[in-house]
């Protein structure tokens, strides 16, 4: 009886934060979105957010022109970018309303193969086995409370024989000062910490709560729900650079991202 009533407590808790943060993201867009809008319509159309290192991970798999799912798709310029890449279709998918109309007017603007859902991750309304590739990270993974339910919804989505990839923050990026004369170590921060409040100068501030993973959480949940790692890289470039800040800690030392390609064992 007791424990039960403990268990409600907590999960209300959780649904609190998930909410408080879907309204953090919201409010955010609603203030960055239309002002914004044409300047990123332009850099959605050059394809360049897909980089170089990414291309080249997913040089076999665009190849054959993939449906490709993208759980927290933001404001859809990868999408483009991977259709321009190859990719017969995109399906992006966010929890932020004005981030979703966003993206839907400037694919339609456009004219790419990219539709989009409002929806919550994980819970999203696409059948199993739907996509070719899943395309996901660049800020994504650090909003999942559950490492292991977002493993198991990107397997979920992936086909038999297709991949899971991710383009992430290097998990150790949360211990970096961005000084720009040498980087230091965080006082407020461990690379076993659990989680942490969005700071105020950063996005999408509005007091999100981010949760923290390691490379060996993260690895373990994707092969824990059954996809096989085909490959894990590192890099020192991050993916984005906050008011395109030059922090020492970007200058080639310290890792800022982890690229992981995954595949869904083919069906006996
Ligand atoms: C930093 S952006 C991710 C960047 C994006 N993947 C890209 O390639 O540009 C994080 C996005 O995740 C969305 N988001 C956060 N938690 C979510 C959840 N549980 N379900 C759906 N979307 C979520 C936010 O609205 C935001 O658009």
């Amino acid at each position: 009886m007791v424990a039960s009533r403990v268990l409600v407590r907590k999960v209300s808790r959780m649904d609190e934060m998930l909410l408080a943060n879907r309204t953090a993201w919201d409010k955010a867009y609603q203030a960055q979105q239309l002002h914004a809008y044409d300047e990123m319509s332009a850099e959605a159309a050059t394809g360049v957010t897909l980089v170089a290192s990414e291309r080249e991970l997913l040089r076999d798999i665009l190849t054959a022109r993939p449906v490709v799912v993208h759980p927290q798709s933001d404001n859809g310029q990868d999408d483009i970018a991977l259709v321009q890449a190859g990719a017969r279709e995109v399906i992006g998918v966010d929890y932020s309303e004005t981030v979703v109309h966003a993206a839907r007017r400037r694919a339609d603007a456009l004219g790419v193969a990219c539709r989009y859902l409002i929806a919550t991750v994980p819970g999203v309304p696409l059948l199993d086995g739907c996509a070719d590739l899943v395309y996901t990270g660049k800020g994504a993974l650090i909003w999942m409370p559950d490492i292991d339910a977002w493993a198991v919804e990107m397997a979920r989505l992936v086909r038999p024989g297709g991949h899971l990839f991710l383009h992430e923050g290097h998990p150790a990026t949360e211990l970096w000062t961005w000084d720009l004369d040498e980087p230091r170590i965080r006082p407020d921060r461990s690379y076993f910490g659990r989680s942490f409040v969005c700071d105020d100068n950063s996005f999408p501030a509005n007091g999100a709560v981010m949760w923290q993973w390691t490379l060996g959480q993260t690895v373990s949940a994707v092969i824990r729900a059954g996809l096989q790692v085909r490959c894990l890289e590192e890099y020192a470039e991050p993916f984005w650079r906050m008011g395109d800040i030059d922090a020492a800690a970007f200058r080639g030392r310290l890792p800022n991202t982890f690229a992981l390609l995954a595949r869904r064992p083919a069906a006996p």
